[in-house]
């Protein structure tokens, strides 16, 4: 097949790996991509929100499937324009993204739909903000109706705080002040064609900053993947009360999903709920769960694209586990200092079970420098998540950036 993988972050590089390792030889284009996706595929320069172009390209290379990573593209409609051209696409049109793009509409569908979620009030002044904090009480949690690049919830005790939030993006737009829940977090991603519906295997993101889940929320520091602390029937239980109803809902208005469903679980005392939907792999997740998985990417996703998921078997993934550790820039989330040198990526790489997928970097002197705030991505898998652990924080050991940090707690719990 004929690929194009639209995105330019450690996901995209983790998808593009996935696509590259199945037994049919595939060409793979990004687009634009990033400095160690070009390591391995060809890479053409492309803004991939604007569907004119992409579709123009996509046409004109007479591609098989486009696979879009990031939500931009999806909540700017690049997917209808394709679909237009006659392009399979692996996507959610515009529509079908305002999953993600909009909490206020996610929450109105899983009210259709009988989704369990947590209860909330969207708003839009600030007295109706200060009532909502009233009924809900601390810790408050408070959310940005629209796309904030993973900077619009807030969950705090502190009151003022949680005021400050709310008026800084009630300019942009409607506020939701949701009730706080406690438990685990699980990310589950789900293929949806339309009507099928097929999970892949769970893994867990670890969102704070630091150790021990302190600091601010990140677009996710490391994950790890599978959940041995699940209980058995878990993926089912979620397809059936969570994934299947908002598809059926999601059909019944007229914009049938087609693409990855994410998730975002949390499993309290009085059961499960769903915290977030997103539209499209997320990151660091992907790079565990795709690390994991036997069958082939690009076939999945095609299905996926064209209608045809309930034809294929089901995802096969290895026993083996993977877990992935995020280094971060120094000043990261607040504010990354970038154009510093990356060493000891060859090193780290000659470990056994170790691959790294890159976020932000750039070739600069033969080398690579830090672009962004998530600068990459050592996954490793392993027998059991005392061996991938290892092998994980002993490659972060061999690589040197100046003043990075990463997180030294992905996946100590996992087995318990
Ligand atoms: P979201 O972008 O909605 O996934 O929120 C980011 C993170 O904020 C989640 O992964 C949770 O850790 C936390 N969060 C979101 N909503 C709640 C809630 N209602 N109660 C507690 N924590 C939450
Ligand atoms: N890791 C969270 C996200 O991709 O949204």
């Amino acid at each position: 097949m004929k690929i194009l993988v639209l995105g330019s972050g450690a996901r995209e590089h983790a998808i593009v790996n996935c696509l590259l390792r199945d037994s049919t030889a595939h060409e793979i284009i990004a687009a634009p991509g990033n400095a160690g996706i070009a390591q391995v595929v060809d890479v053409v320069a492309m803004d991939p929100t604007d569907g004119v172009v992409v579709a123009e390209y996509a046409v004109e290379q007479n591609l098989d499937l486009v696979i879009i990573g990031p939500e931009a593209p999806l909540v700017a409609g690049v997917t209808d324009v394709l679909r237009k051209a006659g392009v399979p696409v692996f996507g959610p049109s515009k529509a079908a993204a305002a999953l993600e793009g909009s909490k206020d509409f996610a929450k109105e569908v899983m009210e259709a739909a009988g989704v369990p979620t947590g209860r909330a009030r969207t708003v839009s002044t600030m007295s109706d903000v200060d009532a909502a904090l009233d009924e809900f009480g601390s810790p408050y949690v408070v959310k940005a109706d629209g796309l904030a690049a993973g900077k619009g919830v807030l969950v705090t005790s502190d009151r003022a705080a949680a005021r400050d939030h709310a008026e800084f993006y009630i300019h942009q737009g409607p506020v939701l002040i949701e009730e706080f829940l406690e438990g685990r977090e699980v990310s589950l991603f789900v293929l949806c064609d339309g009507d099928a519906v097929v999970a892949l295997s769970p893994a867990q993101d670890y969102k704070r900053v630091f150790d021990g889940d302190k600091g601010p929320n990140t677009g996710g520091m490391g994950a790890y993947s599978p959940l041995p602390w699940l209980p058995t029937g878990f993926v089912d239980e979620i397809v059936e009360t969570v994934a299947q109803p908002t598809i059926r809902e999601m059909s019944r208005r007229g914009m049938p999903f087609v693409g990855l469903l994410y998730c975002g679980l949390i499993l309290t005392n009085d059961g499960i709920r769903v915290i977030e939907f997103n539209v499209r792999f997320g990151d660091p997740e992907t790079q565990v769960v795709l690390e994991r998985l036997d069958s082939s990417l690009a076939n999945l996703l095609l299905a996926t694209a064209t209608g045809r998921l309930a034809a294929v078997p089901a995802p096969q993934f290895s026993s083996d586990v993977a877990v992935t550790v995020v280094l971060a820039s120094e000043g990261y989330p607040e504010s990354p200092e970038t154009g510093r040198a990356i060493s000891g990526l060859s090193d780290a790489l000659a470990l056994d079970g170790v691959s790294i997928v890159h976020g932000a970097t750039a070739v600069s002197d033969g080398g690579f420098v830090s672009t962004g705030g998530r600068v990459l991505s050592v996954i490793a898998s392993g027998a059991n998540f005392t061996e991938a652990r290892e092998r994980a924080y002993s490659a972060l050991g061999l690589i040197s950036l100046d003043g990075a940090h990463y997180r030294n707690d992905i996946a100590e719990s996992a087995d318990r």
